[in-house]
């Protein structure tokens, strides 16, 4: 079978099991034991509601909680691999792409549609190509050793390097179990150039771990038929049919073909997927956020109810709340903050999200408790950025900009019964911010994103009790939090933490007497 020869593969082909690799212990940061927590005026009517509501919660596994990771997916899966070796069913990927271009988020300000758009890093590789097929190599041979034996894994890619990680997926899974070369045509894309044909596809390649595998053949996953059977489309007592065929030296060789109610079994070509609109629900204002159709289908066809779904480059969570929605169990991960910050909110928000089997309606059901988690801080910084995201201007300029951020709150209390108010937000390096993004802030609060509050901080990490956060869709904040009941009275540590715009996080310590 001829291979891929590149730079590094010496190296590779020494290590290939990765047995040397060492494991970091994960930091839990946050635990969101109540993901409903912004509609109810107490804690404690909202802990009553949610033990309602458990025998209800479609995810019935015990002990488990999704996992939000926030690290270089190298060191999480490393990590991860004691716990959860051949225990994931599906893993999707979708990352970076070597495109040479920038990478920028959107930042959206305050409740007025102000936004600014932001330089986050360039997809460039220092070592090139070659740079790029280490990093992506090395962490497939990780992913290999999570994914259950019958698990399945799809790497969302494009024209820049499919064609080299088609071969080093065929080395490291195995030729023999490539699937499929999933062609995501949205044939609406557009582009200035015309000096060659406009790039209007993805591709994503499809392997599983043997020939014994999960594959669903659910209707909910079938495509349309196309228009040209649909305007051909005739009923009579059996059922809806076409004709397909034509003929051959006169004789007519047609034959009647009667149609399923869900359209047809999908095909490798799919065009039945729009891309992500700004003015559609899912939308989370992250450049390359992918569409949940097109996740709902691979996570249908792949997995099963309860079933662990990973994706380590998660970028604005569309993997997660497709599992989220499906039932299924997830992990996600990414490096950087601001991906988990936008996926956070959008597990925290997926009660306003699209139903996935009624898009026109909406989920209207609270998710799964989750757990955000992290790797070894400082190991992480030296490896995900040595070999790649070459040009982040962001990182060096936020280091002093944020240096002494601090806010301000009141503390609202009626004896046992406690909210707090945010009420100002001192940024003090100022000068260090463009003034074209200065102009658009009016007040203190359009420099929050979202802030949490732990009533009562015991433990190592932030019990998420309350939290208000702005969405794409839902711009408002609020600045009062609702009211908690102690039940015994004592001393008590508060923990406020305040996420703002630009994903800098900042929190504070209060205590607090109650008699
Ligand atoms: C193309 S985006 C994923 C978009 C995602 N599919 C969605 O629908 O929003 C790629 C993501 O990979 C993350 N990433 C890049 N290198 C990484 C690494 N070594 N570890 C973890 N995440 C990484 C980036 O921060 C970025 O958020």
């Amino acid at each position: 079978m001829p291979n891929l020869y590149w730079k590094n593969k010496d190296k590779f082909e020494k290590s290939k099991t990765f047995k040397t690799q060492i494991s970091y212990p994960f930091q839990i940061l946050e635990s969101i034991k109540s993901p409903t927590i912004n509609k109810f005026t107490s804690y404690n009517e909202l802990i009553q509601k949610n033990t309602e509501n458990d025998q209800k919660n479609q995810l019935k596994v015990n002990d488990w909680d999704n996992l939000l990771i926030w690290g270089d997916n190298r060191n999480v899966i490393n990590s991860l691999i004691k716990k959860f070796s051949k225990k994931i069913r599906i893993i999707y990927i979708d990352p970076p792409f070597a495109t040479g271009g920038d990478f920028k988020f959107k930042t959206l300000i305050g409740e007025n549609n102000a936004f600014e758009v932001t330089k986050a890093y360039s997809d460039t590789w220092s070592g090139g190509i070659d740079a790029y097929i280490d990093f992506l190599y090395e962490r497939l041979v990780l992913m290999k050793e999570l994914l259950a034996e019958d698990g399945s894994i799809y790497v969302h890619l494009d024209w820049h390097v499919s064609h080299y990680i088609k071969i080093i997926m065929d080395e490291i899974f195995g030729i023999e179990n490539f699937k499929n070369e999933i062609i995501w045509a949205y044939p609406a894309a557009s582009a200035k150039t015309r000096r060659f044909f406009i790039r209007s596809y993805d591709v994503l390649l499809f392997y599983t771990k043997s020939n014994d595998y999960v594959f669903n053949d659910d209707p909910k996953i079938y495509m349309e038929y196309s228009n040209r059977v649909k305007n051909a489309l005739k009923k009579d007592e059996i059922g809806t049919y076409y004709y397909r065929g034509g003929s051959h030296n006169g004789k007519k060789l047609s034959r009647k073909v009667y149609i399923r109610e869900n359209g047809i079994f999908p095909r490798d070509l799919w065009n039945d997927v729009p891309y992500i609109r700004a003015n559609t629900l899912e939308y989370q204002a992250f450049s390359t956020q992918k569409p949940e159709r097109l996740l709902k289908r691979i996570i249908l066809a792949s997995s099963n109810e309860t079933d662990i779904v990973a994706d380590f480059f998660c970028g604005s969570g569309t993997t997660l709340a497709v599992a989220e929605k499906l039932g299924r169990r997830w992990i996600g991960s990414d490096m950087a903050k601001h991906a988990i910050n936008i996926s956070r909110k959008r597990i925290l928000d997926i009660y306003n999200s699209n139903d996935l089997i009624n898009w026109e309606k909406k989920y209207k059901k609270n998710p799964y408790p989750f757990k955000i988690l992290s790797v070894n801080k400082n190991l992480q910084d030296i490896n995900a950025y040595d070999e790649f995201l070459v040009n982040n201007i962001q990182k060096t300029k936020k280091k002093n900009l944020f240096q002494d951020v601090k806010f301000e709150i009141k503390i609202l209390k009626d004896n046992n019964k406690v909210s707090i108010e945010l009420i100002d937000y001192f940024v003090p390096n100022l000068d260090l911010i463009e003034n074209k993004l200065k102009k658009k802030i009016n007040s203190f609060s359009d420099w929050i994103d979202s802030w949490t509050i732990d009533f009562n901080s015991q433990n190592s990490y932030f019990n998420v009790m309350w939290i208000s956060y702005r969405t794409p869709k839902n711009r408002k904040l609020d600045l009062t939090s609702y009211r908690y009941y102690y039940e015994k009275s004592g001393k008590y540590q508060i923990s406020v933490k305040v996420i703002d715009i630009l994903g800098n996080e900042t929190s504070q310590e209060y205590e607090i007497s109650i008699n």
